[in-house]
């Protein structure tokens, strides 16, 4: 066929839209998900400052509790544990009895130890969900290899931690680049829940909620007073719902 210049732009004017709008949201799956814990090591704890100790500790051990609840495959490793850097907290240990533990001698990338990829290997999953110390160094650089040999990684951003806001950031788009999904928590369950129809298999989805977003929990905790017991106070009514 011949093609005019008055046909060829008709046929961008069609095709264009088409191709500008071409977008496939991968979503995390329950079916496809892993969790991988990276040096969540109690002495790297002490380095993290981009998050206030309290919220971070409750983020780390969530991590864990969305991998419990939704029953998905884990593998939790720690580099030169015996150091400073020290072991797992005991909580998300004793929650994946079963999973395999890797403790890296040497490799800092964590996809650099042969162990961790047969480890992740035999988790037969597609997408991993990580969470790490440091954001920069030990999250990055696993995240960043996964994405190498084929995975979909899905970043929980508030479960990695590093020294400062800069590092955090820079990390994050770093990550970013390459193709990682970054996840506030609530993402991440959302997103594994899809339906308020379908929690997860081992927790009621509101438990979990609060222990991720602590104004997620009170707000349900209102709620549920006001439904059970609750009564308007005089000049309440002066506030509309
Ligand atoms: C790995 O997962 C695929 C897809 O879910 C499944 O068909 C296959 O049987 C699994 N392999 C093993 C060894 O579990």
């Amino acid at each position: 066929m011949k093609l005019n210049p008055g046909s060829l732009f008709t046929a961008m004017l069609v095709t264009w839209p088409v191709l500008v709008t071409a977008y496939t949201y991968e979503r995390l799956d329950r079916e496809k998900a892993a969790v991988a814990i990276i040096d969540h090591q109690v002495g790297l704890f002490h380095l993290v400052r981009d998050f206030e100790p309290t919220y971070f500790r409750q983020q780390m051990l969530g991590h864990a509790r969305i991998a419990k609840a939704f029953g998905l495959p884990v593998v939790l490793t720690t580099s030169a544990q015996v150091g400073p850097n020290g072991p797992l907290p005991r909580e998300i240990i004793d929650m994946f009895p079963d999973a395999p533990l890797v403790q890296r001698q040497g490799e800092v990338n964590a996809m650099d130890s042969p162990e961790f990829r047969t480890a992740l290997a035999g988790l037969n999953r597609t997408q991993v969900i990580v969470g790490g110390i440091a954001t920069d160094v030990c999250t990055t650089f696993a995240a960043l290899s996964m994405v190498e040999a084929g995975y979909s990684v899905f970043a929980n951003a508030d479960a990695s931690g590093t020294t400062d806001t800069l590092t955090r950031d820079l990390a994050n788009q770093r990550m970013i680049n390459a193709g990682v999904h970054l996840l506030s928590p609530a993402a991440v369950l959302g997103e594994l829940m899809r339906d308020w129809r379908t929690p997860p298999v081992a927790a009621e989805p509101w438990p979990l909620l609060e222990s991720l977003m602590a104004a997620g929990g009170m707000l349900a905790r209102s709620h549920g007073s006001a439904v059970e017991s609750g009564e308007l106070m005089p000049g309440q009514t002066a506030i509309p719902w």
